[in-house]
């Protein structure tokens, strides 16, 4: 199947970008800032399914648009937590060919590595220097990581910071993220307000696009309890992008359900088998009534199984471009170095500004 028509067969979905609020008001002039979209990924692991669905398929949807869309592999961010340098490098290509699976397309948007343009780190520190400890410390995000921790990385606490820098160096309006990325968007947005507020307006509001259906999160399929992720060290927890028929076969058969054999969406109380339900709703575009109504005449066994072939079929186009993309790293290279030139143009224009604000700079 072609991706366009793979594409088409999704569900038309709401998305609402939701204004955040913030301490302070924000100022007129900042309001009909021009509409950018910035966005970002990490390059820990292979990118999985609740990823595309959480993120990456807005992306390509939103660039198809024609909207003005910067994307970036968050190589920054991932080590925060520690990663084996090699590993993080081919992740790194591996990451880059996963979205370009999946059909970002460099000539319709800038897609760039963070590290290759500076002032990321440049702008995160001017924005460490107006963030407070307890506001990041509040964090979901940071309490969930570091509780197991018996030494916290300062890289880890301060991660949202980098974060908001991404966004702010492109005074992007949009931000499309999973919903357990809102309360990051918030501190963008508050952090923005307050560098407006201190040194000039400078930076536009910042809203973040979450999906607004039922599935904004995927379950992880060994514990429904938790979401679908990356650095789950059960590769069983997630299906990859590109994993092979034989290992989505094996993924579903192993996914948690329960006791109950009927095919029923119950997504409080039977969470394992609402998973798999909303990944058949995913990939077909039908309502998770529907998919049971379809599936009324087999157990949760069986339909294991149709899970696993209806995810074999639409991943089959992703997973076959990411092969022939693999065996060419120096096209993804030439791909991640325009972006990161592009990147770097306007990047270095909010930094003057900033710096010049800030002060930290002669003056003439
Ligand atoms: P990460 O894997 O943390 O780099 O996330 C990249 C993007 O995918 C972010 O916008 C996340 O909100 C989104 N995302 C990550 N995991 C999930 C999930 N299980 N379900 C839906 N969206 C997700
Ligand atoms: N923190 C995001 C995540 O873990 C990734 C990310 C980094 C991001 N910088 C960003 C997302 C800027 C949106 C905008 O998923």
């Amino acid at each position: 199947m072609h991706r366009s028509s793979f594409c088409t067969k999704f569900l038309k979905r709401k998305l609402s970008s939701s204004s955040i609020s913030s301490s302070k008001p924000i100022p007129n002039e900042t309001i009909g800032a021009k509409k950018r979209i910035f966005s970002g990924i990490q390059p820990t692991g292979s990118l999985h399914i609740g990823n595309y669905f959480g993120a990456v398929r807005r992306w390509k949807e939103l660039q198809d648009e024609g909207e003005d869309v910067i994307f970036s592999v968050v190589d920054l961010h991932s080590i925060t937590l520690r990663q084996e340098p090699k590993e993080l490098s081919r992740n790194i290509l591996n990451c880059t060919a996963s979205l370009l699976a999946s059909g970002i397309n460099a000539e319709k948007c800038i897609l760039f590595l963070q590290s290759s343009v500076s002032r990321h780190a440049e702008l995160s520190w001017v924005l460490a220097c107006l963030a407070t400890m307890p506001r990041l410390g509040h964090l979901p995000q940071y309490k969930e990581k570091s509780v197991s921790m018996k030494e916290i990385p300062l890289g880890l606490f301060i991660y949202p910071v980098l974060q908001s820098a991404d966004i702010m160096l492109y005074k992007a309006t949009h931000v499309p993220v999973g919903e357990d990325q809102l309360q990051h968007i918030q501190l963008a947005q508050h952090l923005g307000n307050t560098f407006n507020a201190r040194y000039g307006h400078t930076f536009p509001p910042i809203k973040a696009m979450v999906e607004e259906s039922g599935v904004a999160r995927l379950r992880s399929l060994r514990n429904p309890e938790k979401k679908m992720s990356k650095s789950d060290p059960d590769p069983k927890s997630r299906i990859s992008l590109v994993d092979e028929p034989k290992v989505i076969v094996e993924k579903c058969k192993k996914a948690i359900t329960d006791f109950t054999s009927e095919v029923t969406y119950d997504p409080e109380g039977r969470r394992g088998v609402a998973t798999l339900i909303d990944l058949v709703s995913l990939c077909t575009g039908k309502p998770p009534h529907q998919v049971c109504s379809e599936n009324s005449d087999i157990d949760t066994g069986k339909f294991k199984l149709r899970v696993a072939d209806v995810l074999i079929e639409t991943l089959k186009p992703i997973r076959e471009e990411y092969n022939r993309l693999v065996k060419d790293p120096s096209h993804i290279k030439s791909v991640l170095d325009n972006g990161a030139e592009r990147a770097h143009s306007i990047a270095d224009k909010t930094w003057s500004e900033v710096r010049k604000k800030v002060g930290i700079t002669l003056q003439k």
